[in-house]
């Protein structure tokens, strides 16, 4: 039995925070961040609402999509590091405003990786035939952990997520083939929210000081990602007989316009072959996955049997590569 992707979905807010927006916020400007990072805006949920709204209506898009009822999901399965409480579990919110009355669920912390570790976590529930039908969730509400008066991180990240549905299929060369991830803890100095987990629990002086938002050391990051990128989707590639021209999409975690053009340099992949829209979301971490392969399916980039890679990389630091051939006509 195989995992096969039956539809995909995202939902972004319909706030936009432009560059223009931002350099009245911060020591910035539009040229600085487009030449750097390639984003021109994000987008920012309303402060009355969590990152479950946004996975909800991700979610109800493919429901429709694939004509599924809620009360036939097996599984959730909601990627996020900005969950809507820290207990229970977002799924928990996602389950019941879906009213999905049978199934289970849980929440895949492993920040910007987190949707592909779900998605991998995913394919292993459907092989073993234990389950049907798995809702698989990539969101994140940014703007909950960002400071807007730092601009090292301000401008990179905003809010928005996809959700993609795993059924089993008899064809057994479609769905999820493999995948290599490694997790590398000497990470967790550059790139972390220092308090509100058990470590450093609230404070005033942990308000006081800040010490609720994302900090990010960028250039290490910066290293770090394009090289495990490409290492680690050229190892898959190779594991599995690929060559550069096998690959009819790599959907790269979209943190660096940078980022992603050295890594599919490294690859040896050409702009036709790689879905890039981090200028409209910047980084939306657990999203950035999900939304890309939706507007790529939208645009009809990928046909049923063509080879999809997913590369990313995040805090941890954890990264991964997921290899996968497109089910859908
Ligand atoms: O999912 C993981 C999330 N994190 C990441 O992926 C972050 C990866 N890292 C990056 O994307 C980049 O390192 C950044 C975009 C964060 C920074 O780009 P950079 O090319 O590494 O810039 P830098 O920090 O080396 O700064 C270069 C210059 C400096 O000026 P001088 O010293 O050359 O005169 C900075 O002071 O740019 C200046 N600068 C800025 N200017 C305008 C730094 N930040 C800004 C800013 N606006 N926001």
């Amino acid at each position: 039995m195989r995992a096969i992707i039956t539809g995909v979905g995202h939902f972004v807010p319909t706030r936009k925070l432009t560059n223009k927006d931002l350099e009245q916020m911060v020591d910035t400007n539009d040229e600085w961040i487009v030449s750097r990072t390639g984003i021109k805006e994000r987008r920012i949920l309303g402060k009355d609402k969590g990152t479950s709204y946004m996975a909800v209506r991700a979610a109800k898009k493919v429901l429709k999509q694939t004509n599924t009822a809620a009360d036939e999901l097996d599984l959730i399965i909601v990627a996020t590091s900005t969950p809507d409480m820290l207990v229970p579990p977002t799924a928990a919110f996602v389950q019941s405003k879906l009213n999905a009355a049978k199934c289970w669920g849980f929440d895949i912390n492993a920040a910007c990786a987190g949707f592909v570790y779900a998605l991998a976590t995913a394919s292993k529930f459907i092989e073993t035939g234990k389950h049907k039908k798995v809702m698989v969730i990539g969101v994140d509400k940014m703007s909950s952990i960002l400071d807007y008066e730092d601009r090292n991180t301000c401008l990179l990240f905003g809010d928005g997520g996809g959700a993609v549905l795993l059924e089993p299929s008899d064809e057994d060369d479609l769905g999820v083939e493999d995948f290599i991830f490694h997790i590398d803890g000497s990470g967790i100095k550059y790139l972390n929210m220092p308090a509100g987990g058990s470590l450093m629990p609230a404070s005033h002086e942990t308000v006081d000081k800040k010490k609720h938002y994302i900090y990010q050391a960028g250039k290490k990051i910066f290293k770090y990602a394009v090289t495990e990128m490409a290492d680690i989707s050229l190892k898959i590639m190779k594991k599995n007989k690929l060559k550069n021209k096998d690959v009819k999409l790599l959907i790269p975690h979209q943190a660096n316009r940078r980022i992603i053009d050295a890594v599919s340099k490294k690859i040896g992949l050409s702009n036709d072959q790689v879905v890039i829209n981090i200028e409209k979301y910047g980084n939306t971490t657990a999203g950035t996955i999900p939304i890309a392969m939706s507007e790529a399916y939208q645009k009809r980039m990928m046909s049923k049997g063509d080879w999809i890679i997913i590369s990313t990389f995040g805090a941890g630091f954890t990264s991964g590569s997921l290899l996968l051939k497109w089910a859908i006509e």
